[in-house]
């Protein structure tokens, strides 16, 4: 499998260390409970984000969960192959303010930090309507606050926007692979954005050592936040009510089989945290990466886990997919995912904008080729049972009409 891997083919893994869920979750740092204070905390700041982002309804930063009918269709003609069971899209690219799977620990970490602040100079308490905190007296208050933080693209836009909503000073350090429209969006919403010709490892370690020594500033650590892990994890809470919504039963019978585009593991790790914790053993989780990026499942099969970076192996990780080009997995999202995971998958660049393509013309749904990973998932693996699928749809909401444009036509 790991020549397959340097070779840059595709692969299907099925994890060998896996163990039940209850097990791989035992000694775990997070509980269920770390998940519900976290969902707490979104709902007290949800005043405040009503305010300022109205689009936002109740406050509340959440994505439709769709049935994709038409595209499980599709890809059982255009692969000759059945799938058991339905096929599902959680559409975090429509999520409201920053159109990606990375608002949910973004924008989590950023309002914890800023609840933290308020609460320990006491301008606020929890009991509290924090829309206070929108008040010119706060955000000038904030502004003597910095944070900074490495990114891709989307964690940046995420980080970026609420940041400078609420007036603290931000700083977005970008790898290569960041789409251009992404730092010129960041920089109309007053984000001072830095600009790297190297890859992400580069962008965090800078962003991490412009925060070093001061202590009003924070730095978001997409490799080992638990705060960003967390707000991640706050997903599950919502899919169980969308299934519960929608009626879709999930027990040992009726099994959810959920794939998850992976970049450093942050968001699909924290989301398969969430995930497990409640479900259990009736749902599985997958990761899925490019064949030029396959850090995480790469570390999984060689056990090196964070110890290993791409370029060792001589891929080069340029991809299309810009949310998921990283070349050494999270040490905390390895270590958890090394006996909780399932399994995961590669995907060639000509796959994954094939799929976007496809998405769009059938169900009209635009999302990023990144976020199109995930819907290869139901073709691949035999299913004995009437299994629900889920493709998580990571982002692609804010591309520009041009952009996405060019997408297509390629
Ligand atoms: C669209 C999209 N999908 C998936 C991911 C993967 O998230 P993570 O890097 O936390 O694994 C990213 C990361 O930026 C992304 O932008």
């Amino acid at each position: 499998m790991i020549g397959k891997i340097k070779d840059l083919q595709p692969i299907i893994w099925d994890n060998p260390k896996k163990k039940p869920a209850a097990i791989a979750l035992e000694n775990f740092s997070l509980k269920y409970e770390d998940i519900l204070d976290a969902e707490k905390r979104l709902q007290r700041f949800a005043p405040l984000i009503h305010k300022y982002f109205p689009e936002t309804l109740d406050g509340i930063i959440e994505s439709p969960f769709v049935e994709l009918a038409g595209m499980k269709i599709d890809l059982e003609k255009s692969y000759g192959r059945k799938i058991n069971g339905r096929l599902y899209g959680k559409c975090d690219n429509q999520l409201k303010i920053a159109g990606s799977i990375k608002a949910r620990g973004g924008i989590y970490e950023v309002l914890k930090f800023a609840e933290t602040i308020a609460l320990n100079n006491q301008w606020i308490t929890e009991k509290d309507n924090y829309e206070v905190l929108g008040e010119e007296k706060y955000r000038k208050r904030f502004s003597q606050y910095k944070i900074a933080v490495g990114s891709t693209g989307n964690l940046g836009l995420s980080i970026g926007i609420i940041s400078a909503t609420l007036g603290f000073e931000v700083t977005v350090h970008m790898s290569k692979d960041a789409k251009p429209w992404k730092k010129n969006l960041l920089r109309l919403k007053g984000v001072t954005v830095v600009e790297y010709l190297e890859d992400y490892g580069k962008a965090v370690e800078e962003g991490r050592k412009a925060c070093m020594g001061d202590e009003k500033a924070h730095f978001i650590d997409d490799e080992n936040s638990k705060d960003l892990f967390l707000g991640y994890s706050v997903a599950a809470l919502r899919l169980k009510k969308d299934l519960e919504r929608m009626k879709i039963t999930v027990d040992e019978k009726h099994p959810l089989r959920v794939y998850l585009p992976c970049g450093v593991g942050g968001a699909p790790g924290g989301i398969a945290f969430g995930l497990k914790t409640i479900f259990k053993d009736f749902v599985e989780c997958y990761y899925v990466e490019p064949t030029h990026a396959p850090c995480m499942l790469l570390g999984l099969i060689t056990g090196k886990k964070e110890k290993l970076h791409i370029r060792d192996y001589g891929i080069d990780n340029i991809t299309e997919a810009d949310g998921l080009a990283v070349g050494r997995p999270s040490k905390m999202v390895s270590d958890l995912s090394e006996t909780l995971i399932d399994g995961g998958y590669t995907l060639e660049d000509e796959t994954l904008i094939r799929l976007m393509k496809t998405l769009y013309s059938i169900e009209k749904v635009k999302i990023e080729p990144s976020a199109a990973a995930g819907l290869l998932g139901p073709l691949l693996w035999e299913d004995s049972k009437v299994t629900t699928h889920i493709a998580w749809l990571t982002g692609g909401d804010l591309i520009p009409e041009n952009e996405f444009k060019k997408l297509l036509e390629r």
